[in-house]
């Protein structure tokens, strides 16, 4: 943010790497061109060292003919081709000249003109011969020159040939290893952009993920990656920024319920201590009065018991609050749900009125990690409330079943006095009860929250006045991270 542009930032170095890749193409594409151009021209000139070597095999070809069989056409196209042959040494003389070497063209030409001339003084000869005079020496010496006149252009047509075939060759020898090496520079300039690509964007994305991942799942750690200067720095950054402002709410959040619940704490402890107090000081005041009168001992029996009950009444609402405010070791291990539902109804059966009906509608073999102790403690809090609201007669029905996503869902349905609309939201409020003095202290469902709540389960209530009540139960098959 605000910060100069860098190369570290990852678009310019994006962009340099497709510049780098381009000029590099571009090189190589020059370079392929050049080399290229040059075999076609040495195509051009083997195509014409071939034609050549074609046009010395036919007035060859002719020539033989004619001092076989004498005909003077035979003669005549042998003239024809020595002088196409003629044309093309002066047309390609500098090709030539470079193919064969100064001194070899020389050669080349002199051998042509020999040839002619020996041509020309064998026709004469023969002519004289087929007329009657007697020259056959002469004409067999003379036909000798010509022959080696001619092996000798074709053999300099042919070493012109071969070389360009070796030339191409050379060529195309010389190309394979530069490929090859583009190639692999090619694939290295790749790798070396991938492993960049991963290194400078991948990774970090998959940090940022799992970091948003923990923000979901609430908490609240920053990203320790501040060395960077790009654009993922600058998203770890605004992340970072974006976690700290959410940690700041939270804690402020969870500060501001303490501080509501601490309310409702106080005015609850007050409250019930208040009744116990009351007694107290009534008590001793009266027995304060009556010390002088040497008759009423028993009735100071009575009053001192009466002291103590209420001191022992207010030890209790102590202790409840410090049951409430301890915060106990969380121990989870595996256990079966119905057997620990079956192990609850067994500890308060003597709490359950004979007209009260307890039906448990729970598979055996859900097996989940659990501190046993407290979800017995939850579990008696729910149906200790659940008999409390049925006035000594009805049905309380308990039902688990495995749910989505590796959960239990567990009911607690009562034929109880329901709650009304305006207590509902309070009822799991610490200290908040709706029964008489000395009934109840209101931790109960507090209580059962935070043990649920440490299982990182949830519980909820549903009820219709009248119509009983229902609390419903989600909890991990697993314990994970508390
Ligand atoms: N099954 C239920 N049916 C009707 N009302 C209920 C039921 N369970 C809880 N409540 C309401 O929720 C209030 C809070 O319950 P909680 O268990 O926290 O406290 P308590 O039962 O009043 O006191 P304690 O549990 O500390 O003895 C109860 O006073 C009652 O009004
Ligand atoms: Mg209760």
């Amino acid at each position: 943010m605000g910060r100069p542009q860098t190369l570290s930032k990852i678009r310019v170095r994006l962009l340099l790497g497709f510049v780098t890749a381009f000029v590099f193409m571009v090189l190589f594409g020059a370079f392929s061109y050049v080399y290229f151009a040059r075999i076609e021209q040495r195509l051009v000139f083997l195509s014409h060292a071939d034609s050549m070597l074609n046009t010395v095999l036919e007035f060859r070809r002719y020539e033989k003919n004619y001092f076989l069989y004498h005909h003077e056409k035979d003669y005549q196209q042998a003239l024809a081709y020595l002088g196409e042959f003629d044309g093309l040494l002066k047309s390609q003389a500098e090709h030539l000249s470079a193919g064969l070497g100064q001194a070899g063209y020389r050669l080349l030409l002199a051998n042509a003109g020999r040839y002619e001339e020996a041509l020309g003084a064998a026709h004469r000869m023969l002519g004289g011969a087929l007329a009657g005079g007697d020259s056959s020496g002469e004409l067999a010496a003379a036909i000798d020159g010509l022959r080696s006149a001619g092996q000798q252009i074709i053999h300099g047509c042919e070493v012109l040939a071969r070389q360009e075939r070796h030339e191409i060759q050379r060529l195309l020898r010389q190309y394979r290893p530069v490929m090859i090496a583009f190639l692999l520079c090619l694939a290295a300039l790749g790798a070396v952009a991938a492993h960049g690509l991963i290194q400078r964007l991948v990774r970090p994305l998959k940090v940022i993920e799992d970091a948003a991942q923990d923000v979901g799942r609430g908490q609240f750690r920053v990203i320790a990656w501040n060395d960077r200067r790009d654009e993922i720095g600058d998203v770890i950054a605004a992340f970072n920024h974006m976690v700290r402002h959410l940690r700041q709410n939270n804690e402020q959040m969870i500060q501001t319920e303490k501080l509501t619940s601490l309310g409702t704490l106080t005015s609850g402890v007050a409250h019930e201590l208040n009744n116990p107090l009351n007694n107290i000081s009534t008590s001793t005041q009266i027995l304060l009065e009556e010390l002088d009168s040497p008759d009423l001992q028993e009735y100071h029996r009575e009053l001192l018991a009466a002291i103590e009950q209420q001191v022992a009444k207010a030890k209790d609402i102590v202790g409840s609050l410090l049951e409430f405010a301890r915060q106990r070791e969380f121990e989870p291990s595996r256990h079966d749900l119905r057997a620990v539902i079956d192990e609850t109804l067994k500890l308060i059966k003597g709490e359950i009125p004979a007209q009260v009906q307890v039906e448990v509608d729970a598979p055996a073999g859900i097996v989940m990690d659990m501190d046993k102790a407290h979800i017995v403690q939850a579990l008696i809090n729910l149906i200790i409330n659940a008999i409390q609201a049925m006035d000594g007669a009805g049905r309380l029905s308990i039902l688990a079943r495995l749910a989505e996503g590796e959960t239990v869902r567990l009911e607690l349905t009562d034929s109880g006095s329901g709650i009304a609309p305006e207590v509902l939201p309070r009822i799991f409020d610490p200290f908040f009860t709706t029964k008489e003095v000395g009934r109840g202290t209101g931790l109960g469902l507090s209580i059962t929250y935070g043990i649920i709540e440490r299982h990182r389960g949830h519980i909820q209530a549903e009820s219709r006045p009248g119509q009983g009540a229902r609390f419903i139960i989600t909890l991990p098959l697993r314990a994970g991270e508390a």
